[in-house]
């Protein structure tokens, strides 16, 4: 039987593309299914296909740069289903892009306000939930390829990505001895509507020099590489079987791994340099501590 079934997943962002891939996916293992979304009306669709696929699913409405709906999604996912076992923090949006000096604050905080505060919360209200019962369970944190290695005019959405990756990193170190998985997905390109993210950028973060009209913005640069992206459908799949191996980082582009490995060889050669450096010759050999 899957390790998965009858066990409850909360998902953010799972009203389409990849957070409903995921959700489908593990509605196939039998897990219940907690859709969370800004995005009400995709919501209800997506919740009654996957009713309509035979899986349980409670879909409730979530802005996840608001700790409080947070909670509110615990408590309902708890008095439906009685425990939570996963979340999947997927919930993303593109961000202001273009050259540095056009970005403007309130584009910026979209960014981190959904991309990571959003992914903070997520962990911060479900992870006790996950504890409480002691059965163990799992974190899935969605970053991108992006998060390995800087994408040109995209500093806003790249420093969340990047950030996700590091602070998945820290918590799987702090939460395996909770029995809880920590991992960290890095897709690149996937076809889902990623590139039109401004559907979803509330008033408050509107700014002057929003996506539409530079030639560098994301959607401009983007739509076209997503749309020659994978077929959404694999990324759910792939997440599972990932999980089911105990993979940490997971990856859907084993094409993209010269971008790591370039980055891997230029923080190493980085470092002999640092090794060869005069100044720094009494400390070469010596021990160090990590927390
Ligand atoms: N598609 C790609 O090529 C790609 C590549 C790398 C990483 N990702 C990441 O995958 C994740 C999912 O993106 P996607 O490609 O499926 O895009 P998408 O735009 O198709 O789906 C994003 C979902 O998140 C929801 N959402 C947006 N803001 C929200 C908020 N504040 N609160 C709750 N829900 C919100 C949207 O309504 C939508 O349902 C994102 O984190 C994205 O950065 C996507």
């Amino acid at each position: 039987m899957s390790q998965f079934a009858g066990k409850t997943a909360v998902i953010s962002g799972g009203a389409e593309g990849i957070g409903l891939s995921i959700a489908k996916a593990l509605g196939e293992q039998k897990m219940n299914i907690v859709l969370a979304d800004i995005d009400q009306e995709n919501l209800l669709n997506a919740s009654a296909e996957l009713e309509a696929a035979g899986v349980s699913v409670l879909a409730v409405a979530l802005d996840v740069a608001d700790e409080a709906q947070w909670q509110e999604v615990a408590d309902q996912a708890i008095a439906r289903f009685g425990k939570v076992h996963m979340v999947v923090n997927n919930a993303g949006v593109g961000g202001d892009s273009g050259p540095i000096e056009i970005q403007e604050q309130r584009g910026w905080q979209w960014a981190l306000d959904v991309n990571l505060m959003g992914v903070v919360y997520g962990a911060k209200v479900m992870v006790p939930v996950i504890k409480q019962h002691g059965e163990g369970g799992w974190v899935v944190n969605v970053a991108s390829m992006a998060g390995m290695g800087g994408v040109p005019f995209s500093g806003a959405y790249t420093a969340t990505k990047a950030a996700v990756v590091a602070l998945s990193e820290s918590w799987a170190a702090e939460l395996t001895r909770k029995g809880i998985h920590v991992s960290v997905l890095c897709p690149a390109f996937v076809q889902t509507r990623i590139y039109d993210s401004e559907r979803n950028r509330p008033e408050q973060y509107q700014s002057d020099t929003a996506n539409t009209g530079n030639e560098n913005s994301f959607s401009n640069k983007t739509k076209q590489m997503v749309e020659n992206g994978i077929d959404v459908s694999i990324v759910g799949k792939r997440v599972v079987e990932a999980i089911n191996e105990g993979e940490f980082y997971i990856f859907t582009h084993p094409n993209y791994r010269s971008v790591v490995q370039q980055r891997s060889a230029a923080i190493d050669s980085a470092f002999e340099k640092a090794a060869q450096s005069p100044l720094l010759q009494h400390i070469v050999d010596q021990k160090f501590d990590m927390l």
